[in-house]
C-alpha cells in the first residue's frame, strides 16, 4: 500500500496541451516588439506567472517598458491566449490524463489542481475536467509563483493531507522545484534531462497507474 493519499496536478502541459498556446501568444507578442525567442527559452516560461514570463521575455529582447506598458502587453498576450483556449475541447486533454484522474478518484485518493494560471477555470470547464478535483488552487489565489511551494502547500492544506503524503505531477522545472521545496514527491512529465530533480519522469500520463505510487 502506498502512503500517498493525494495527487496534486499542474494543469498546462500535464493535463492539457495549453503550453503550445502560451508559446504562440508570447511569441506573437515578442515578434510585435521586434524580436524572437527560442523553444529552449520557452522552457523557462513554463510554470511561472504571466507577469514573470513577461519580465523574462522583455529581458531577452533587451526591451524596457513602464509598468503601465507592461500591464498592457500582458493583457494583450492574455487576450490572444484566451481566444485560443475558448475554442478548446475535451480532445485537447493530454493522452491518459482523464483516465488517470478517474483512477485516482476510484482509488479513494484526493485530487487538487496546483497551477499558476489565472485561466484554469475556463480550461477545466472547456475540457470537462472540473469534476475530478476536490480542490482548485490557481493563479487567482496564490501570491508567490513556483518555484515557491505555496501553490502546492495550499493544495495540501485544503485537502487536509500532510505534504509528505502528496505527490505532484509537473512538466516545468520551476514546478518540480516547488514540489520538492514543499516536501512532496514529484512525477515529472517530460524529459528526464530537463526534469532532473523529479523522483520519476514519464513522458505522459498514459501508462501511468495509481499502483506506481507505491514505490514513491
Ligand atoms: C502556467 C503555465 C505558464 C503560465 C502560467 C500563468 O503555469 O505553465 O506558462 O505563464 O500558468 O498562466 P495565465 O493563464 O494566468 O496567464
Ligand atoms: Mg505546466
Amino acid at each position: 500500500m502506498s502512503h500517498i493519499r493525494a495527487c496534486i496536478f499542474d494543469l498546462d502541459g500535464v493535463l492539457v496541451d495549453t503550453a503550445v498556446y502560451h508559446y504562440r501568444a508570447w511569441k506573437r507578442l515578442a515578434n510585435e516588439l521586434g524580436f524572437d525567442f527560442t523553444e529552449d527559452d520557452n522552457e523557462k516560461l513554463k510554470g511561472i506567472s504571466r507577469v514573470q514570463s513577461l519580465e523574462l521575455i522583455l529581458g531577452w529582447g533587451g526591451v524596457e517598458k513602464t509598468p503601465a506598458e507592461k500591464l498592457e502587453l500582458a493583457t494583450r498576450k492574455n487576450t490572444w491566449y484566451v481566444e485560443m483556449i475558448q475554442a478548446m475541447t475535451p480532445e485537447e486533454i493530454l493522452p491518459g490524463a482523464k483516465e488517470f484522474l478517474a483512477e485516482v478518484k476510484a482509488a479513494g485518493l484526493k485530487s487538487a489542481l496546483g497551477s499558476a494560471s489565472k485561466n484554469s477555470g475556463l480550461i477545466l470547464e472547456r475540457t470537462g475536467l472540473l469534476s475530478f478535483f476536490d480542490v482548485i488552487i490557481d493563479g487567482n489565489v496564490v501570491s508567490a509563483s513556483k518555484p515557491d511551494p505555496q501553490v502546492f502547500l495550499k493544495g495540501a492544506e485544503a485537502l487536509q493531507i500532510p505534504p509528505n503524503q502528496c505527490v505532484v505531477f509537473e512538466d516545468a522545472v520551476a514546478g518540480v522545484e516547488a514540489a520538492r521545496a514543499g516536501g512532496m514527491k514529484v512525477v515529472g512529465i517530460g524529459s528526464p534531462e530537463i526534469l532532473r530533480d523529479a523522483d520519476v519522469v514519464v513522458n505522459g500520463l498514459s501508462g501511468f497507474r495509481v499502483n506506481m505510487l507505491d514505490a514513491m
